[in-house]
């Protein structure tokens, strides 16, 4: 049992002061409240940002404010077909949207990306707002929410902007660089798999909420099963993986190839060689036409083991190299959002010469508590509780008294960040959230991914794949 008699009734109460209310009810939470610095859209409700809160508060049973939010979205989803590109895709959601007073009544302002700093859209809204759908439903018992037409409209909108065919031979997603929490440059464009945890997630959630008689269910499941299969054979690095690829013919032709994507070993890193220990393993960052991008992404693997992406050999895996690996990936101040931090050249070419993503700073290798509630959702399902106790142990020892800041600089996350801001609402979500799933392990169900026997299915084909040694 933790002792944070006196620093979780902090949080709770850091957490209620960021509320947002619309209308009088409690609609969302802002980004963050730093006295000190200018707001910029901080003061907005951020659709992933409040998916942390929304963890929080789900895991503590208070479901109203959840359903507020959802259904505040489903009010701003973007809904008219528009050909041209200056406004948002049908089915979007918006990254964040604000509260404002227009002729003495309150109204709900989003921004879908359209103001953001280099214009990025939210890929990741939608998918959020039907992970949460779906973990409301369970936390509250509530399934007409779910069930009401404006609500299945919606998950259609979604559906149809992330399952039409377009420009790939690949079950993954395509997308534009930064169009989720890392929101600017940083190579994740094409396939990165945080994306695709997601897209995995929310197209699993849709499965479970659309009624029984839909014609799009079919689709659903269709392209789960080949999705999660893709992820578990293409995006899996461990050492027999390194090796495999290592040894690999390239420019092979036809349908029955070994290198399917023609990655040339040439461009397997250094740093890898040396870095991956011989039992351990995680989803490499990016995958696509002669691309493996090795970096590790947290989230997107954290998320693996909470939802069921990751097969239980491979989250048993991943704990183990957060295990041997625990300066570089969880630090001083866990979690680490990427490893390694990209520099030099690759600092420049990659993300376009950021300053706030310099090495080891920011998205390019800062520490993040908002993870916290991730890895205590992949340690809690894989078995392994303790290692979250420690992170959240070394975490308590001095977010309260450094103000909750929103990320930490350095190899080992000991700076706090360059520009984070202090009471960052998802660092005090992430903690809070991190706890309540230590102390009620079962709840993680709320996350994890429905049942599906094309999902299961796809489970065997990789293992006997695996035991072939293919
Ligand atoms: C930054 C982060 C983004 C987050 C936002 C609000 O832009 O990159 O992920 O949603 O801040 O906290």
């Amino acid at each position: 049992m933790s002792d944070y008699a006196e620093l979780l009734p902090t949080a709770w109460n850091e957490l209620e002061q960021s509320i947002v209310f619309y209308r009088g009810e409690p609609v969302g939470t802002v980004a963050a409240r730093d006295p000190d610095i200018d707001v910029l859209n901080y003061d907005q409700v951020f659709t992933r940002d409040f998916a942390v809160s929304a963890a929080a508060f789900l895991l503590r049973g208070q479901t109203d404010i959840v359903r507020n939010f959802l259904t505040a979205l489903v009010e701003l989803q973007s809904r008219d077909k528009h050909l041209d590109c200056f406004r948002p895709g049908e089915g979007l959601m918006p990254a964040s949207f604000a509260v404002q007073t227009q002729s003495s009544e309150e109204v709900l302002v989003p921004d879908f990306g359209e103001h953001a700093i280099a214009r990025v859209a939210p890929v990741d809204s939608g998918f959020w707002w039907l992970i949460l759908l779906l973990a409301y439903t369970r936390a509250s018992g509530d399934e007409g929410l779910a069930r009401q037409a404006d609500f299945q409209r919606a998950i259609h909108l979604i559906l149809a902007l992330c399952l039409t065919p377009r420009f790939d031979m690949y079950p993954t997603l395509l997308v534009p660089d930064g169009g989720y929490m890392i929101d600017r440059r940083m190579g994740v464009y094409g396939y990165p798999f945080d994306i695709q945890v997601l897209f995995v997630a929310a197209l699993s959630a849709a499965q479970a909420l659309l009624a029984d008689d839909d014609p799009l269910r079919e689709a659903v499941i269709e392209r789960l099963g080949h999705l999660t299969y893709h992820l578990r054979r293409y995006y899996w690095m461990d050492f027999a993986r390194l090796n495999e690829i290592y040894r690999y013919k390239v420019e092979e032709y036809g349908r029955e190839v070994v290198n399917t994507l023609n990655i040339y070993p040439a461009s397997i890193p250094d740093w890898i060689m040396r870095w991956l220990p011989t039992s351990g393993g995680y989803f490499a960052g990016n995958v696509g036409p002669g691309r493996m991008d090795f970096r590790w992404f947290a989230q997107g693997n954290l998320m693996a083991v909470m939802t069921g992406i990751a097969n239980e050999e491979q989250s048993n895996a991943i704990m183990a190299l957060l295990e041997q690996r625990w300066d570089d990936l969880l630090g001083a101040m866990p979690v680490k959002l990427c490893f390694p931090a990209l520099d030099g050249l690759d600092w420049q070419s990659i993300t376009g010469a950021d300053p706030k993503n310099t090495p080891w700073s920011y998205h390019n290798g800062g520490n993040w508590p908002f993870l916290l509630w991730l890895l205590a959702a992949a340690a809690v399902t894989a078995g392994r509780p303790e290692l979250a106790r420690r992170a959240l142990d070394t975490a308590a020892a001095r977010i309260n008294e450094q103000r909750w800041p929103e990320y930490y600089d350095g190899p080992d996350g000991r700076l706090i960040g360059k520009e984070a801001r202090a009471f960052q609402t998802w660092s005090i979500a992430g903690f809070i959230a991190a706890e309540e799933l230590l102390k009620r392990p079962d709840r993680v169900s709320f996350f994890a991914l429905a049942e599906s026997p094309a999902v299961a299915a796809c489970s065997l084909r990789v293992a006997d794949e695996q035991t072939q040694g293919r």
